[in-house]
């Protein structure tokens, strides 16, 4: 008897999962649906929709069949039942908070989070009256502690950026759980590849997707998946607040997906043998790579990851106009913020993210003036070590 598609290898699941066997024409691909707007032959066709009679789309920002075959690929990847697309991972971020918090509710997220995410929280979700704690990557005790009655949300990154910290998820939504509060993981640096943190438990999980997912640099979008009952709410949101995803950029989406696992072998192998590389070199203080036995998360991350992904965090034995000289010596990365994309990309954190920040708030974030961060992209290793070494020549 032939498998499910469910039980299916990843690659063969982000080639075929989500896609219509049978389309017009008997294409092979999905097609932009270029509409904003979708007829009705008569009134009854109308009513019948209106009570639910049919399954079918109505007006553009509730749906298209392009950013159907999408939500659906990526439920099968993720393990979950139901996705939403969104213009941005910002936007997949808001919408998700604005629909899942009362007025005056409470929300735990960790200090590392990303930085628009962090400032959406601080700046605009205040506004509603949710109160936030913010607690250290990893730290469970502290975790329990911050949990109130009103505690609606956890929501962290895992991996973290830059320090790549991994989330113990089965032993954070034991602690959540118990308490009825739900688990939300941003798994960007992860994708569903390298982690499925639906099964260890998490209530939902959020993407950039304008990172791996769609892989490319090409394109911005975010996603979020998880139980039905969970994501309709979510959906219903968007709907009223309109951050949706043009259907082209959903198309890019759907391509580059299929390319997910087999593009995610090579960034793993990538950021390997990067960390590996950097971590041996006289000229690099400290490497941050959750596949190092140097990395605090070493544990967690070889039970729960399948893949460590193409971010690699150091530190270079400089000062900033050495890192500078680094950074701008490099000749196959791209010096611009952003990961996941075959392009290789590098960045010094304090440059890029952090300049405008007063500098003791920004060590407090533990960005330092030698920290690089380097996205691995999907070009031959050999190629982007000799790029390190002779780069690392000018510091
Ligand atoms: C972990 C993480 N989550 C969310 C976002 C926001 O996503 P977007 O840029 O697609 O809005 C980013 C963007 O850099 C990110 O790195």
């Amino acid at each position: 008897m032939s498998k499910r598609l469910s039980e299916r290898g990843a690659a063969t699941r982000s080639v075929h999962a989500g896609e219509l066997r049978q389309q017009e024409a008997n294409a092979i691909t999905t097609p932009v649906y270029q509409t904003s707007t979708f007829w009705f032959k008569n009134s009854q066709e109308v009513i019948d929709y209106q009570e639910g009679k049919t399954d079918r789309e109505e007006y553009g920002r509730y749906g298209n069949p392009t950013w159907r075959a999408v939500e659906r690929k990526l439920s099968e990847l993720e393990g979950g039942e139901e996705t939403v697309l969104f213009a941005s991972g910002m936007c997949a971020a808001t919408t998700t908070f604005f629909s899942m918090l009362p007025q005056n509710s409470h929300l735990i997220v960790t200090a590392d989070c990303y930085r628009r995410t962090r400032q959406f929280i601080k700046e605009y979700l205040g506004r509603t009256g949710v109160k936030t704690t913010v607690i250290e990557p990893g730290d469970l005790d502290g975790f329990e502690r911050a949990i109130r009655d009103d505690t609606v949300l956890f929501f962290t990154e895992s991996p973290t950026n830059p320090y790549l910290r991994v989330t113990d998820v089965p032993a954070f939504v034991r602690v959540a759980h118990e308490r009825d509060v739900k688990v939300i993981i941003d798994s960007t640096f992860a994708t569903p590849v390298n982690h499925r943190a639906l099964d260890e438990g998490a209530d939902l999980v959020i993407h950039s997707a304008t990172k791996y997912l769609g892989g490319h640099n090409d394109l911005l979008a975010g996603t979020i998946t998880g139980a039905r009952d969970q994501v309709e709410p979510i959906r219903k949101t968007l709907g009223v607040l309109g951050g949706i995803i043009d259907s082209h950029a959903a198309w890019l989406l759907l391509r580059g997906l299929k390319t997910l696992a087999i593009r995610m072998e090579r960034h793993n192998s990538n950021g390997l043998a990067l960390a590996e590389f950097l971590e041996t070199h006289p000229k690099i203080r400290r490497v941050w790579y959750p596949g190092l036995e140097s990395h605090p998360d070493y544990e967690v991350a070889i039970r729960s990851l399948h893949g460590f992904g193409g971010v690699v965090t150091f530190e270079i034995d400089t000062d900033l106009a050495g890192a500078i000289r680094f950074v701008d010596a490099t000749r196959i990365p791209y010096q611009a913020p952003s990961l996941g994309g075959v392009e290789s990309l590098i960045e010094l954190p304090v440059t890029m993210s952090f300049w405008d920040y007063p500098p003791e708030e920004r060590r407090s974030y533990g960005i330092t003036d030698s920290l690089v961060r380097l996205a691995c992209g999907i070009e031959t290793a050999d190629d982007l070590i000799a790029d390190m070494d002779q780069a690392l020549e000018e510091v």
